[in-house]
């Protein structure tokens, strides 16, 4: 009996502790609160960082990730270079992301490592550049072939239906290159003989190459009336070279992206005619991960509007266009 009742406040004890042992564990209000969200890792995969546009679709997409406590991002920048970026999905893969999004350099090379991430059921954005095929789960991006066809569209009543015209392509073994190319060709018509153009040339997005392909226009051509590039570096490389040959107000300057510090300032400042938006997509990215890592099947295709930036509209902020 005595040693019964001795032993009571050891049972007592071991009671008590096993109560607090068990006591974080048990779903208390705060506990679940503090637990919060699941966390997810996300790779971004981008293809250069060397154009203000790229830097502008980072920054978006930090912002848009930065309300999101239990997102965490891993990017990566290929530096312009199509295997080095296949080496990075590989390298982001292996760091066990939940979701990737990409923005490739490339078509054809990038199609069969984002098609190997999605086939690992791994939730794959494209943006703004497309890849071959449909193994994705979401692309987003903006209608080049639109864009294209309203550049050709204003660049054929901006020269009156007559006149020489130079085209500085992006890179034309990426989608927007193609399809801007395509689009303009469409939006030219076929109805103005007098419209012609007069030099073509890949500058792949990149203003000095864009610079040196006009020189060698301008070099060719005693009489050129628009430049239209793929975007507004190339537009503003092509100034550049006219403006050496002193040949600058002899032409128009067409571009494509509208970035406030680099083509709405270049409309503002006289030396480009017209530039239409190229939203970067960045806080869509987010969002539409976001809801892939929940489950849900968002569009396989969303495609963001453009907006027309010129002289005339330029200080209302551009006009959409229909
Ligand atoms: C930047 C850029 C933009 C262009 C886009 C097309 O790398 O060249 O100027 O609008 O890529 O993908």
């Amino acid at each position: 009996m005595q040693r019964g009742r001795a032993l009571l406040p050891f049972l007592a004890l071991g009671l008590a502790l096993f109560g607090c042992r068990d006591k974080p564990s048990a779903p208390t209000p705060s506990a679940a609160a503090s637990a919060g969200p699941r966390s997810y890792l996300v790779g971004v995969s981008q293809c250069n960082l060397g154009e203000p546009w790229r830097v502008q679709m980072n920054a978006d997409i930090e912002r848009a990730a930065a309300a999101h406590p239990n997102l965490k991002l891993l990017l990566k920048d290929a530096q312009n270079d199509s295997l080095r970026q296949r080496a990075q999905v590989e390298e982001l893969v292996a760091q066990h992301i939940d979701l990737l999004i990409i923005s490739p350099k490339e078509a054809a090379p990038l199609t069969k490592p984002v098609r190997e991430v999605f086939e690992r059921g791994i939730p794959v954005v494209v943006l703004d550049r497309a890849v071959e095929g449909e193994a994705f789960s979401t692309f987003i991006g903006a209608d080049n072939r639109i864009i294209g066809a309203e550049a050709g569209k204003l660049i054929a009543r901006l020269l009156g239906g007559k006149g020489n015209i130079v085209e500085l392509e992006g890179l034309m073994t990426s989608t927007p290159g193609r399809d801007r190319h395509d689009g303009f060709r469409e939006g030219l018509g076929t109805k103005s003989p007098e419209l012609k153009i007069v030099f073509e040339a890949d500058m792949a997005w990149l203003e000095p190459n864009a610079r040196r392909e006009m020189e060698s226009a301008l070099a060719a051509h005693k009489k050129i009336d628009l430049v239209y590039a793929h975007n507004d570096p190339g537009a503003h490389g092509a100034y550049l070279a006219a403006k050496a040959a002193g040949r600058e107000r002899e032409m128009k300057f067409v571009g494509i992206d509208a970035l406030p510090q680099e083509g709405v300032r270049y409309v503002k400042e006289g030396i480009l005619d017209a530039t239409f938006a190229y939203p970067t997509g960045g806080a869509e990215a987010i969002a539409l991960g976001l809801e892939l890592l929940a489950g849900k099947k968002p569009p396989h295709r969303v495609t963001l509007g453009t907006r027309l930036f010129t002289k005339e509209n330029v200080e209302r902020g551009g006009e959409t266009i229909p």
